[in-house]
């Protein structure tokens, strides 16, 4: 319970009623919650209205902000809507001390529209377009806020809007919601209201290598907006990392200066009607058109993680001196430094063998053979088996189960991409990714061969840049997840000719030819959007 004069400053009662409730009924009314760190850092955004008293928290929850901002500042009287009633009950259970909380079983849009505050504080709800009653709040929202939207509107984007209404004069308000809106085709008319309210301020892209709600799919974005005169600017920041919340920390205490350097845009100079990707990472994929994910054609995975590469790795040198025969090794690419062309054959694979590279993992399949037990046995000896990995595997000297894929693609890259086919069908360590094809659909299996051509293409490469995460000195590094929601052209298009034909080149650029620049006029000639012809 929340005293007067603490506040439970972190997630364990997110956790807890986590615990206590389905995921249905979570997500039955799209209960994801926010971290704690994030919420103190939009609460400081709040906080920077000097003349701070009046709050509103539209999607209350169990009222993290508001633990957030009275955690800071207690002189404050805060409203909170909620439509749940058993997360209602539990949160009225952890305010019932808190006398200037005042909380609202209540859906925040149809109500409180004539009210206005100093500071609103939002996660709102994510549903899926289908899973609310989108018309008749469309209409309620059109009514008040005298603009049109457009009916495929998602309903986050509509608590904010309400909510800017909703600010009094210096009012400040801090959202978080998914990045979607700002790219795509529903969010034209939100983004237009955002601009002609003149009060958005900071957009804070969240790129974390893993999501930050459960399983939402889409990333998140911290929105902040302020109804002042104090500046006519708008940044856009990118966030990778728990860390960088500093960062953020730094620009919310020099408002209104914005730096004039990185991802600075005058409000008037923002277009509405593009995808905002553009302010905030440099996009090759919009000169071209029939884009599909490239999840819908493959997965990408990590390869296999050993814990201890010095143990688990062999040599033919090694395989000697231990006397472990090739039945307990398995066959596998260790370095990425030991593939040099885009098609590794079994032959690649001997010629390694023969120069004593690292091309096997040990893979205990006997454990009857003595020299077997006796590795085993020495791994223990040096603490191999107390590592982090090892000592969460049964027993811990197995290693990850990966069929191998027939293709590899590069982790780490100043270049591009490197996709390589692996057509000794061996294992790989983590310096290449896993890419194994989907073979759901029966209609449109895919031919692993164009797929392939596809992927050598420096047209595959510039789209999927998109998506690197950007290490400065030219390196990228692509997580399995940015390639699976990266964009590819949608090759299943491409009439048979198109397709004989770069299969013609492809075999050809196996032979040692160089003509993928053949293959990329054909894609180019197909896909590329005609202005920019
Ligand atoms: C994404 S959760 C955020 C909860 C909390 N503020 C946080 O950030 O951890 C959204 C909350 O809004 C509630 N909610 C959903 N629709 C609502 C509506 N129309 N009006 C008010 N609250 C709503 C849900 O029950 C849920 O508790």
């Amino acid at each position: 319970m929340i005293t007067n004069k603490r506040y439970i400053t972190d997630n364990s009662i997110e956790n807890s009623y986590s615990e206590s409730v389905s995921t249905l009924h979570r997500k039955e009314f799209a209960q994801f919650f926010t971290p704690f760190p994030i919420a103190d850092l939009m609460a400081k955004w709040i906080l920077g209205n000097d003349n701070l008293k009046t709050i509103l928290e539209p999607a209350f929850g169990l009222g993290v902000f508001s633990r957030a901002i009275l955690n800071r500042k207690k002189d404050v009287e805060i409203k909170g809507f909620e439509v749940d009633s058993i997360i209602f009950k539990n949160a009225k259970q952890y305010f019932n001390n808190t006398k200037n909380c005042n909380l609202i079983l209540q859906d925040y849009m149809y109500n409180d529209w004539k009210n206005k505050y100093d500071g609103i504080i939002c996660n709102p709800p994510y549903f899926k377009f289908h899973d609310y009653d989108n018309k008749n709040i469309l209409k309620e929202i059109e009514t008040n806020l005298k603009c049109k939207l457009n009916g495929f509107t998602n309903l986050y984007t509509l608590f904010l809007l309400k909510s800017i209404h909703q600010l009094s004069q210096n009012g400040r308000c801090a959202y978080i919601v998914p990045s979607e809106f700002l790219n795509s085709d529903y969010g034209k008319l939100v983004k237009q209201y955002l601009i002609k309210s003149k009060t958005l301020r900071h957009i804070i892209v969240i790129d974390f290598e893993e999501n930050i709600f459960d399983d939402a799919l889409t990333t998140a974005s911290i929105i902040l907006c302020a109804n002042d005169n104090l500046t006519e600017k708008v940044q856009f920041s990118n966030i990778k990392s728990m860390q960088d919340l500093n960062k953020i920390d730094i620009l919310i205490r020099e408002y209104p200066n914005l730096s004039d350097t990185k991802q600075v845009y005058l409000l008037s100079d923002l277009n509405p009607d593009i995808k905002w990707k553009a302010y905030y990472q440099k996009q090759n994929s919009i000169n071209f058109k029939n884009l599909v994910p490239f999840s819908t054609y493959a997965k990408v995975v990590r390869g296999i993680a050993t814990g201890s590469n010095g143990y688990f790795t062999f040599n033919i040198s090694k395989a000697k001196e231990y006397s472990i025969d090739e039945q307990n090794l398995l066959p596998c690419i260790c370095s990425a430094k030991d593939v040099k062309n885009s098609f590794f054959t079994s032959q690649d694979f001997e010629k390694l063998k023969l120069n004593d590279k690292a091309i096997f993992l040990f893979n205990a399949q006997n454990l009857n053979d003595k020299n077997v037990v006796s590795y085993i046995k020495k791994g223990e000896s040096d603490k191999i088996d107390k590592k982090y990995l090892t000592a969460s595997r049964k027993p811990w000297h197995s290693i990850e189960n990966r069929q191998p894929a027939p293709i590899w693609v590069s982790v780490f890259n100043r270049t591009g991409l490197r996709f390589i086919r692996n057509e000794a069908n061996i294992s790989n360590l983590t310096s290449f990714h896993c890419v194994y094809l989907k073979e759901s659909d029966l209609f449109s299996k895919v031919n692993i061969d164009l797929l392939f051509a596809y992927l050598l293409s420096n047209t595959a490469k510039l789209i999927f840049t998109d998506q690197a995460r950007e290490y400065g000195n030219g390196l990228q590094k692509f997580e399995p997840n940015d390639l699976n929601k990266a964009l590819m052209l949608n090759i299943n298009l491409l009439d048979n000719d198109s397709v004989n034909k770069i299969l013609y080149f492809y075999n050809l650029y196996k032979q040692g030819f160089d003509c993928i620049g053949e293959i990329d006029k054909i894609l180019i000639e197909n896909f590329t959007i005609s202005s920019y012809q």
